[in-house]
Order: C-alpha cells, then structure tokens, then sequence
C-alpha cells in the first residue's frame, strides 16, 4: 500500500485525491484547514465520490510515502507543520502549483532532491469543501527521473494524463505564457474579448513576450506561437467568462497568486537583464487597485 497525503483539499487537491482515491492500492489521506466530510467531484466522465481519512491538525499526521501539496502558492509557509509530520527521509514532497518556481517556494522545508515540481492544466472550481467541478480533462507534466516516473505511476489508474518530460522547465514557462495574460481581466473585471482593441492587443501581447522572453533566458524552449495563441485566448475570451483565477480570486475578495503568476517575470527579468515594463504595471497597478492581496 502507497501512503498520500493531499495538503489543501481545494479545487485541485480535492480532484487529485478523488481520482487517487480510485485506487484501492493508495491509502489518501486529506489535510484541510477546513474540515470537509467526503469528496464530490463532477467530471467530465461523471460524477465521482471518496470519503478518505481527513485530517485538520497537523500534530494528528504521520509519515507517508508521498505528500502532494495543492494550496495556492502563497500559502506555501502555512504546510510547515504538516510537512513536519508527514515528511520522513523517505517521503516525496509533489508540489501541484501554477508558476515555475515550485522549488525554490520549499527548498527551505524539505530537501531539494525530494521535491518533485508538479504542471497541471485541469480547470477546476471549489463551490463549497469537498465539492467541485473538474470543467476538463487534466494533464499532470513532471521532470523525467526517477522521482517524475514514481510520481506518474501513481495516476496509472485515474483518467489524469500523468507524463514525465525531459524538458519540464519549457513545460512550466509555457504554461506561464499561457497564464500571465490573466492580470488584465483580473485587473479590469471584465473579459478581454468584447473590449478587444489594438491597444489592448498591444499590452496582451507585451506581457506575454516578457515572459517568453525572461522564461527563454531561464534556459525555457517557448515557440513564438505560444504568445500567438495567449493573444488568440485573450481576444477569444466570451463576454461573461471569468478570466482565471486571479480574476476569480479578485472578485470573491480573496488573496491572488500575483507575484507567482507575474511577479516572478519581473523578479526574474531583474535578474537577466530583461525589461518587463508591461507585467511590472499591471502587478503595480493591481497592487494600488485596493485589493487586500496582491501577494
Ligand atoms: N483551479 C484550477 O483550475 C487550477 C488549474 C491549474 C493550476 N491551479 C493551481 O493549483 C494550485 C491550487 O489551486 P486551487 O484552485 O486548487 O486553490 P483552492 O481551491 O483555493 O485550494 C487551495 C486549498 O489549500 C488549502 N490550504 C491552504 N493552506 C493550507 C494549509 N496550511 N493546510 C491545509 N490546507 C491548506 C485551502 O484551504 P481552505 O479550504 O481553508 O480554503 C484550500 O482547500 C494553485 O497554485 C493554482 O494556481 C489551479
């Protein structure tokens, strides 16, 4: 029996563990800060349920082989104590985040060869604890080695495309260039598409090559077409739509993965010498908005 356990039974940690769940040879544990009774997960291929062990203090926790943590990334600090329980010097530590510095966000809470980055595209929404609505089909994008192929073995029997890639760091900034285009609805609380113009064409399409570019310095294989199709999604997005998360999270008053999401194309910008001046007037301007987060 392979022991899990999923810190932050949200939108995707909740849809990880169901479908984990499935699996009669893995034993899941859910950590919550907010107690929640089962699982309840509407998939694309129908409705799944889970009832796994939840617990909602840390001191309760004991060692497993696996720890999969899928809180947002600016609650990275408060797993501490549960990574103290669960983590022994056998356990792997899957971090299940948007952005590309999943690494470097733990490195001070358990060593670096255990730590495996996790790249998952599976749109997914919380309505309540332990209820969801997973919208698409998911792919799970690991580092190839021995830790990526362990940690794809243990989808084997669910319907999330688990894969491990030579190169997972383009895997990672593609995503990102995919992403960092959600500051404007995020800022504007409004989709993109029935506003569409050239001068917001222009800003779309600044920030996402700042972030091919600073992701290519960073040693990322980002195609020209993949800022094509972010400027294609953003002009696509229908009147209505949410825009993403930090669009989402703004609405709803919540804290926003800002600093994960275009932060770090600044940050790292900096550091290569790269000017960003697009993502860092949007993360200046979303910061000023009035916003209680912007971390
Ligand atoms: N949702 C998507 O469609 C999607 C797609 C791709 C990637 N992602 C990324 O996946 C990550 C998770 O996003 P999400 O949408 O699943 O967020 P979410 O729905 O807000 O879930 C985060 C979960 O973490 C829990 N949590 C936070 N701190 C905790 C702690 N110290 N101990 C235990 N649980 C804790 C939260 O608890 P509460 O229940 O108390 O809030 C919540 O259940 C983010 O980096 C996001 O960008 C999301």
């Amino acid at each position: 029996m392979t022991t899990i356990a999923v810190i932050g039974p949200g939108a995707i940690g909740g849809t990880v563990a169901a479908w984990l769940v499935q699996d009669p040879a893995l034993a899941i544990t859910i950590c919550a800060r907010t107690p929640l009774d089962d699982l309840r997960v509407e998939t694309p291929s129908g409705v799944i349920t889970a009832r796994p062990k939840v617990l909602t203090d840390p001191a309760l926790a004991r060692p497993v082989d696996w720890v999969l943590v899928a809180t947002k990334t600016y609650d990275v600090d408060s797993t501490e104590p549960w990574l103290g329980h669960l983590v022994d010097t056998h356990t792997r530590v899957a971090i299940i985040q948007n952005g590309v510095e999943h690494v470097r966000l733990f490195s001070h809470l358990v060593p670096a060869e255990r730590l495996v980055p996790v790249m998952i595209n599976l749109p997914a929404a919380r309505s309540a604890p332990g209820r969801i609505v997973q919208s698409r089909h998911g792919i799970i994008a690991v580092p190839a080695g021995q830790n990526g192929d362990d940690l794809v073995a243990l989808f084997a029997h669910t319907e999330i495309e688990a894969r491990a890639h030579a190169d997972f760091l383009s895997q990672a900034w593609v995503k990102l260039c995919g992403n960092c285009a959600a500051i404007v609805p995020a800022l504007t609380l409004r989709a993109t598409g029935p506003v569409w113009s050239a001068d917001l064409e222009a800003i779309v399409r600044g920030l996402a090559e700042e972030c091919a570019a600073v992701g290519r310095a960073e040693g990322a294989d980002i195609a020209d077409s993949v800022v094509e199709s972010t400027v294609a999604n953003a002009r696509n997005m229908a009147e209505g739509s949410t825009g993403g998360s930090i669009h989402a999270d703004r609405l709803a008053g919540n804290r926003m993965e800002i600093d994960a999401r275009n932060g770090v194309i600044v940050r790292l910008g900096h550091k290569h010498g790269i000017a960003t001046p697009m993502n860092q007037l949007l993360v200046t301007l979303l910061a000023a908005s009035g916003s209680p987060w912007v971390k």
